[in-house]
């Protein structure tokens, strides 16, 4: 029997990857820069090890390989991918295949596949963390529809599934794949932000102990906000340090860390022309959070935060209505990026292989799904259905951020999704003073609502 498929890189994810590639009965070869891992794989891998071919040099490894050959690259992404691929180039066929499995810029990957003369190259998003990889990612495949055909038979076995449909889809060409893993990052950083801003409502403007909004979430993770995260907050707040007997959420400094994705959604979305403001909230308050100082000086030269009372089905559906709004703001990147760089992507088959495998999965996405598929050329926001699932869920957040602006507590996403809303919605807006103000200062000139042709006030 023939080796599949080779997995380049045995950190974390690359080890899981391999062994779930191994355990679904797929033949692979791994490798590794630090050859020296190899051996410890392979005995960790246990019985598995039998389907899997360990090379210490890369040559080797890419002629264990049967053609035409899979690499799946599991490593720092950035210049190392360039590195590796540059050592890998020499050594391949025009109809191999090499995938970058990391969380890249779709914009690097774009120039991969440009450059990529000797071999098909692959952007693909994976997303689960350790746990996924192990046993079931969800994972965004870019690049050809060759390279697709080779990776669909090895993928769709080692995906997450939900009720039975694998969650893995090639979403588009060159950099579709990341691109669309970035955006479902920024969801995520919006998603983990807005339910840290319910948790500071209720451990800040309510005086409630962590184990007891961990209460809460796990109550709600049974309802209409079911999902990992949600779960996962339920979980962590549950635990107690052992060194200090509190709550171990308590202990952990308040500086949230950040590798670029969410960062670089809000920047793709304004290279579109999009306002994904939910999710360069929560970019932006992980950056405050690093101010930790200042912050600390802050607070007392600008004292002052009020207390609350919001009962937990208004702050349940708050965060839901916020939720589906980050969600919206997402999928609208999604399709300005498609129409961009002609990737057609398929915006309910995304949402649906985000159901299972990835740190988004949730109940939400399962209901996304088929709004998304009944009428995909509207906007998100006015698919059929959306009424009926977000219009109900509104006045709580209005009630939610409002209560907390009126005492000083932040909550940066959700009333930044509840401002993008309020502003979707206005029929009626205000940017006509915009365009007054920018003809009356700049001569830009003015569209008229009753004539047409472009227009200039005479503002005296
Ligand atoms: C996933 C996650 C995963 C990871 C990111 C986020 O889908 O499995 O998104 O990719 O958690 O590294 O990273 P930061 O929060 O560190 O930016």
């Amino acid at each position: 029997t023939q080796v599949q498929v080779g997995v380049y890189g045995l950190g974390t994810m690359g080890s899981a990857l391999a062994l779930n590639l191994a355990d679904k009965g797929i033949r692979i070869a791994v490798s590794n820069r630090e050859a020296d891992w190899i051996d410890p794989f392979l005995e960790e891998a246990g019985p598995l090890s039998s389907r899997i071919t360990g090379a210490a040099d890369l040559g080797n490894f890419v002629a264990a390989l049967a053609s035409p050959r899979v690499i799946i690259l599991m490593i720092p992404s950035g210049a190392p991918v360039d590195d590796m691929l540059a050592q890998l180039s020499p050594l391949l066929n025009p109809d191999d295949t090499v995938v970058d499995a990391g969380n890249a810029d779709f914009n690097e990957t774009r120039r991969r596949t440009a450059q990529a003369k000797t071999f098909h190259f692959v952007g693909m998003g994976v997303s689960g963390g350790e746990e996924g990889a192990r046993h079931g990612p969800s994972m965004m495949v870019g690049g050809s529809d060759h390279s697709w055909q080779q990776l669909q038979p090895i993928l769709e076995p080692i995906a997450a599934e939900f009720q039975g449909d694998p969650c893995v889809a090639h979403v588009g060409t060159d950099g579709a794949g990341h691109f669309v893993k970035t955006v479902h990052n920024g969801i995520e950083y919006a998603d983990m932000q807005m339910i840290a801003e319910v948790y500071g409502v209720l451990r800040d403007g309510q005086g409630w102990e962590a184990p007891q909004i961990g209460a809460l979430f796990a109550n709600w993770s049974a309802g209409k906000l079911a999902s990992f995260l949600v779960e996962t907050t339920a979980k962590v707040l549950h635990v107690t340090d052992t060194d200090s007997g509190k709550p171990l959420v308590d202990v952990i400094r308040d500086q949230a860390g950040q590798k670029g994705t969410g960062r670089w959604t809000v920047i793709e979305a304004l290279k579109l022309g999009q306002s994904a403001s939910a999710i360069e909230a929560a970019v932006g308050a992980r950056a405050w959070s690093s101010a930790k100082s200042a912050r600390l000086a802050a607070a007392t030269q600008f004292p002052g935060v009020g207390q609350v009372e919001l009962d937990p089905a208004t702050l349940e559906n708050a965060l839901f209505a916020g939720r589906v709004l980050a969600h919206l703001q997402g999928f609208e990147v999604l399709r300005a990026a498609s129409a961009e760089f002609d990737w057609s992507l398929d915006l309910a088959r995304i949402a649906e292989i985000w159901r299972a495998g990835c740190i988004i999965r949730s109940s939400l996405l399962d209901e996304l799904a088929p709004l998304l598929r009944k009428t995909p050329q509207r906007p998100v926001l006015l698919a059929d259905g959306m009424a009926e699932l977000l219009a109900p869920a509104i006045p709580a957040l209005r009630q939610v951020v409002g209560t907390a602006v009126a005492a000083g507590l932040p909550v940066p996403a959700l009333s930044a999704g509840l401002a993008w809303f309020d502003t979707a919605r206005q029929g009626t807006g205000t940017a006509n003073l915009i365009q007054a103000q920018r003809d009356a200062f700049g001569v830009h000139g003015f569209e008229r609502m009753d004539m047409p042709g472009k227009h200039h006030g005479d503002w005296g």
